[in-house]
């Protein structure tokens, strides 16, 4: 299974730009990179904040990009967006029994859990006992189905202090919940970081990657503002197969040179064929 990974879209409303840059040019970018290159992908998954005030506007010219994708696409909202909004312009958008955006996907790889850690008034992510109580009966019920969350918080701390602070309130619950489930999850998908991001947490793989609009810079002593950067957008393209998962990050706005490095001759180059 290919799977397209995009996160922190954060749009406007039309002709608004957003520190300087353009949230609706970037990710159009990144879905005519994606539509030329990766069309047989079977999903593209956006890991939340969709906008970056929650307008309706803003779903509204967001709806407008994605209608150019040529693959399936699902999302979740992340601690910028409204989930109200985000319903009536999507109203496509699956609710569970509490009227949180989380949702169940059985596809080839196997069973994707979609996670609402939004909270109306705050960036931290919230993670309320009713939406504790769906995910813990999606992982009791799931069986032996290989499990892939995709949330917008990340479910551990990164060391980035002030992205830290507005983490997942929640985390040892949240982690009492997943942990007897742990083995079954095969990778974490998240955002919230705009920094490409990769590790585990409790034996489960986990990444994000850049937003497709403005950037978090690396800096590790800086404790109390988030640094924004103007690092290039990206995008992500996990490879999912039984035994492994490969995920590529793709700056594609990156403009440098391209060019022929040299000629790969399997046959020279493998001392086996050589030898004969
Ligand atoms: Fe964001």
């Amino acid at each position: 299974m290919k799977l397209i990974h995009i996160t922190d879209t954060h749009f406007v409303k039309p002709g608004e730009m957003l520190l300087g840059l353009d949230p609706k040019a970037r990710l159009d970018a990144a879905i005519a990179d994606i539509n030329r290159h990766h069309a047989d992908a079977d999903l593209a998954v956006i890991t939340g904040d969709l906008t970056h005030w929650g307008h309706r506007e803003a779903f509204e010219n967001l709806k407008d990009s994605l209608a150019k994708l040529s693959i399936p696409v699902k999302m979740i909202l992340g601690n910028h967006d409204d989930r109200g909004v985000m319903k009536s312009v999507f109203p496509e958008t699956v609710l569970d029994e509490n009227g949180f955006v989380q949702e169940v996907l059985d596809l080839p790889a196997g069973r994707f859990l979609l996670l609402d850690t939004n909270l109306e008034g705050t960036h931290a992510g919230w993670y309320c006992d009713n939406r504790l109580a769906w995910l813990e009966r999606q992982l009791e019920t799931s069986g032996d189905l290989p499990l892939f969350l995709f949330m917008h918080h990340p479910p551990c701390r990164l060391h980035l202090e002030p992205m830290d602070r507005i983490g997942l309130v929640q985390a040892d619950a949240f982690r009492d919940v997943v942990e007897p489930h742990a083995h079954k999850i095969r990778h974490i998908f998240f955002g919230h970081i705009h920094r490409p991001v990769a590790g585990s947490w409790l034996d489960i793989p986990m990444s994000t990657i850049r937003s497709t609009n403005h950037q978090v810079w690396l800096d590790f002593s800086n404790r109390d503002t988030i640094p924004g950067s103007s690092e290039p957008p990206a995008y992500a393209i996990a490879m999912i197969e039984t035994d492994s998962i490969v995920i590529h990050f793709h700056d594609y706005l990156d403009a440098s040179e391209k060019y022929v490095m040299g000629p790969v001759n399997y046959e020279d180059w493998n001392p086996s064929t050589a030898a004969e």
